[in-house]
């Protein structure tokens, strides 16, 4: 466990009152534990910035598995990148509908890559990519 320091932070009044507000809806128990997130939350952005980075994401897809060869399509791009996905998780939602939740581990470029070509096929209802990140530097 690393040393802890405080600091100070000077801020509006407005601000800080948004800032609590908003704090106090998500459930925080304090301003710390929410600023710790805040940075870390940013300090995994800049970790994406880095494209030779080894990181992980988390690809949901939802779409019609009756939509043409759109289930076949999206199949045979996870199996031409099988050294970067690790898991994938399928649940059928209704008679239509198909929810898929792809794990990728890899570097960056990598991953964004491979997780564009699954967003971007054609006939793809909803696809949000979560960069995630291996933890390691974070506290
Ligand atoms: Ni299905």
């Amino acid at each position: 466990m690393s040393k802890v320091s405080r600091f100070g932070v000077s801020l509006e009044r407005d601000l800080l009152k948004k800032f609590d507000a908003l704090i106090k809806k998500l459930g925080y128990e304090n301003r710390s534990e929410a600023i710790r997130d805040l940075i870390r939350q940013r300090l995994v952005e800049e970790e994406w910035k880095d494209e030779k980075k080894e990181s992980v994401a988390i690809l949901g897809l939802v779409y019609d598995h009756h939509r043409r060869e759109l289930q076949e399509k999206l199949t045979n791009i996870q199996h031409k990148h099988l050294s970067i996905i690790i898991a994938s998780m399928h649940i059928h939602l209704d008679e239509h509908n198909c929810l898929e939740v792809i794990v990728l581990r890899g570097k960056v470029h990598a991953l964004k890559k491979t997780a564009d070509q699954l967003l971007a096929t054609r006939n793809v209802k909803f696809g949000k990519l979560i960069m995630a990140t291996m933890g390691a530097e974070l506290l």
